[in-house]
């Protein structure tokens, strides 16, 4: 095994271990957990999905985030660089898959954090009061028949994005993260024990955590390992870009368990205040990718101090949504600036601006773009993403749990986590994971899904 090349350029070190975590921690809760979650759970039945869920992020997302940050911290390369670095060869592909997903996801990631920026907007402006409970559930219909609308708030996300990752990561970013995080935390633990409380509470605590495994298939398997991947920034080589950032002392295991474990927390937390509100109100689970929009400014408009609750929310969800785009980001342009030595602010400017291109079918999707229907009966926008979830980051994530367990040696992978006398006790256990159990699964769950056996 040849040893990594080092970097020509000078890249950046995050300020602290404790930043680290927290930007990885930023990247993977996001929109995945409080938009997506909660209602792919709801379109595929609930405890049996949340399950299995738990069952991915254990067995291959622990496993798998822990194999990114090994390569990026061991090679300090974007994705690309790495895998060259490492092995090269056809492995090269592996990283400009990553490059690709991040691409495709951000397209379409700004168009419903857009929706997120518009709902902030309208908190700011009082609309989720007493007065105005009843336009509630119209306001979201509302919003998606507006193309311009969409496109407007979209735009404003995406500058924001560029702005932030053109003006460097680090301190700005990975002190807001440091403060942002817990509040939104504390927000949702919050509203989730609202939610119990109320009188669809047991109802949607029984949806969500009894299973009737009669309604997993195969499908929703597939849904609920893709969504994994996602909710955890993985199967792409951003948390290999991170963890390209993280000094040589850095607790690589203890980094990988702590952000999976937030991220999971945060997601449930979000199916706990959302599904309570469903059953109340006579919603429907399945009610598609408005939920979390249609579902939480009903409680809003009826709590008292609602509409402070309102701001405070959509603010930490557009900040949320934020610091997951600008990992997205972040892995295009490292590329760019590492292997074709862009400068940041161009690399950040082009791709920035060819990624908003990219997400105008997205925004015009409920709307203009309505009847073009790509995969099945779904838009633009949920064609994309369903493409990016269950095909780019699975089959992403099936190579990169190859190259950990197969490729890179052993020794390399011990050495690597045990760098800064770190004393890793679960090694076998995850090696044994990332070896056999990762890729199996992930392979068996991919293969039949595209209709292979
Ligand atoms: N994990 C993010 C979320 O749950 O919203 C989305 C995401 C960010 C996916 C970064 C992939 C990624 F590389």
């Amino acid at each position: 095994m040849s040893p990594p090349h080092k970097p020509k350029q000078k890249r950046g070190l995050w300020s602290s271990r404790f930043g680290f975590i927290m930007a990885s921690a930023g990247s993977a809760v996001g929109l995945g957990n409080i938009w997506k979650f909660p209602y792919v759970t709801g379109m595929h039945g609930g405890g049996a999905f949340v399950l299995f869920y738990l069952f991915c992020i254990f067995v291959v997302g622990i496993p798998l985030m822990l194999g990114e940050m090994v390569i990026g911290r061991h090679t300090h390369r974007n994705p690309v660089g790495a895998f060259n670095s490492l092995r090269g060869g056809p492995w090269t592909a592996v990283g400009w898959l990553g490059v690709i997903s991040g691409f495709v996801i951000l397209s379409y990631y700004s168009v419903v954090a857009g929706w997120a920026v518009n709902y902030l907007w309208l908190a700011l402006q009082g609309t989720f009061s007493s007065q105005h409970a009843s336009k509630v559930p119209e306001l979201f219909a509302g919003l998606l028949s507006s193309d311009l609308g969409q496109l407007f708030w979209q735009s404003v996300f995406m500058a924001s994005v560029i702005g932030i990752v053109l003006g460097g990561v680090s301190k700005g970013l990975e002190r807001a993260n440091k403060v942002m995080m817990p509040i939104l935390f504390l927000i949702l633990v919050f509203l989730a024990g609202y939610g119990v409380l109320s009188p669809g509470g047991p109802t949607a605590l029984r949806f969500l955590f009894y299973p009737e495994w009669s309604k997993l298939d195969a499908q929703s398997m597939l849904e609920a390992l893709g969504h994994a991947l996602f909710s955890l920034s993985l199967g792409m080589g951003a948390m290999l870009t991170y963890g390209s950032y993280a000094d040589e002392k850095t607790n690589l295991p203890t980094a990988a368990f702590t952000v999976s474990f937030m991220d999971t927390c945060v997601a449930l937390l979000a199916g706990i205040a959302i599904f309570p509100i469903v059953f109340t109100y006579g919603m429907q689970p399945a009610g598609g990718p408005g939920l979390v929009f249609k579902t939480l400014p009903i409680v809003f408009s009826r709590m008292p101090a609602g509409s402070m609750f309102a701001v405070l929310f959509f603010l930490l969800l557009v900040f949320a949504a934020l610091t997951s785009a600008i990992s997205l980001l972040e892995v295009v342009v490292s590329y760019y600036c590492d292997e074709q030595k862009w400068s940041r602010n161009k690399a950040t400017l082009v791709i920035g601006f060819l990624i908003f291109l990219l997400g105008v079918p997205s925004a015009l999707s409920n709307n203009l773009l309505k009847d073009f229907h790509v995969i099945g009966d779904r838009n633009f926008l949920d064609s994309i993403d369903f493409l990016a979830s269950n095909y780019l980051l699975p089959l992403g994530g099936l190579l990169i749990t190859v190259f950990t367990g197969w490729v890179i040696t052993t020794r390399v992978a011990k050495s690597e986590i045990e760098k800064g006398a770190v004393r890793f006790h679960f090694y076998p256990v995850w090696h044994f994971l990332i070896k056999y159990v990762s890729p199996v699964l992930v392979a068996i769950v991919f293969l039949h899904t595209i209709g292979l056996f």
